[in-house]
């Protein structure tokens, strides 16, 4: 896909539960090699609409499309082959604890190669992901004897090692010291130049939106509210807006 073609478009979403109506007719447009951040205040629904974008939730309406296709459309061997394709970093990254290092970065290939391809390349595949993000070291260490940073680090190695096309990334640096936080975020522009993929960031860590993002959208009142650059935004007035930043 070139730079800068749609990669996610998501037109006139919404999304309640119960009474909660957490999005509202939300829309957005998400371009080949953009590092675009989602920020907004705690509840207002970005772990919602990145859940949607891989259809780990299901919206009430509206229409999502994620590398030319329309997720709804898809049966679910199409729907599993879209989900290799589009890597998902959860906000408590979803180690499994009882498994090695190894044994959780190995995970997402048993589910999408074949035992051939797996005993083929599984090995320098992991090797490979836990280089990209310095930690080769810790392949048979499990992860409550790792930092919180260094599990942040082995779930994005868990989510690169399928070289993903789209990153999603819900509050990478959320919990972290602003020194390790700044660590991730260069990472993630590391991966981001090295894979060439485009990236969704949830994010209202300061430093990490200025370092890494080419676009920022404020999900505000469950609608696309504003967007632009972090500079733009920071020179906002409405008080919706600058709030975040000040
Ligand atoms: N499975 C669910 N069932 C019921 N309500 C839910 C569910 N998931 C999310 N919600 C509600 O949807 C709203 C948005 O939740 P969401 O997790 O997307 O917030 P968020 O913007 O990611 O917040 P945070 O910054 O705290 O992570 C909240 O009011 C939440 O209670
Ligand atoms: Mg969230």
């Amino acid at each position: 896909m070139e730079n800068g073609e749609p990669v996610i478009v998501v037109e006139k979403l919404n999304k309640s539960f119960g009474p909660n109506h957490v999005l509202k007719d939300f829309s957005m447009e998400v371009n080949s090699g953009e590092n675009l951040v989602i920020l907004g205040k705690s509840g207002s629904g970005k772990s919602v609409l990145i859940k949607c974008i891989i259809k780990l939730i299901d919206g009430d309406s509206g229409n999502i499309n994620v590398l030319g296709q329309n997720i709804d459309d898809l049966e679910q061997d199409k729907l599993d082959e879209l989900r290799a394709k589009v890597g998902f970093l959860f906000q408590s990254n979803a180690l499994y604890d009882s498994m090695t290092v190894r044994e959780n970065l190995e995970f997402p290939l048993r589910r999408h190669w074949s035992k051939e391809e797996r005993a083929d390349k599984a090995e320098a595949a992991v090797i490979e992901a836990l280089e990209d993000v310095g930690l080769s070291h810790t392949i048979n260490m499990m992860p409550a004897e790792l930092s919180g940073g260094m599990r942040k680090r082995i779930a994005l190695a868990r989510t690169l090692i399928l070289r993903p096309k789209v990153i999603l990334y819900d509050e990478p640096t959320t919990g972290l010291d602003p020194i390790t936080g700044r660590e991730i975020s260069q990472l993630m522009l590391d991966v981001q130049k090295k894979y060439n993929a485009t990236s969704i960031v949830i994010s209202h860590d300061l430093n990490c939106i200025k370092m890494i993002s080419n676009r920022i959208i404020m999900l505000i009142d469950g609608k696309n509210y504003v967007s632009g650059t972090f500079e733009s935004l920071h020179l906002n007035t409405d008080p919706k807006v600058k709030e975040f930043f000040d």
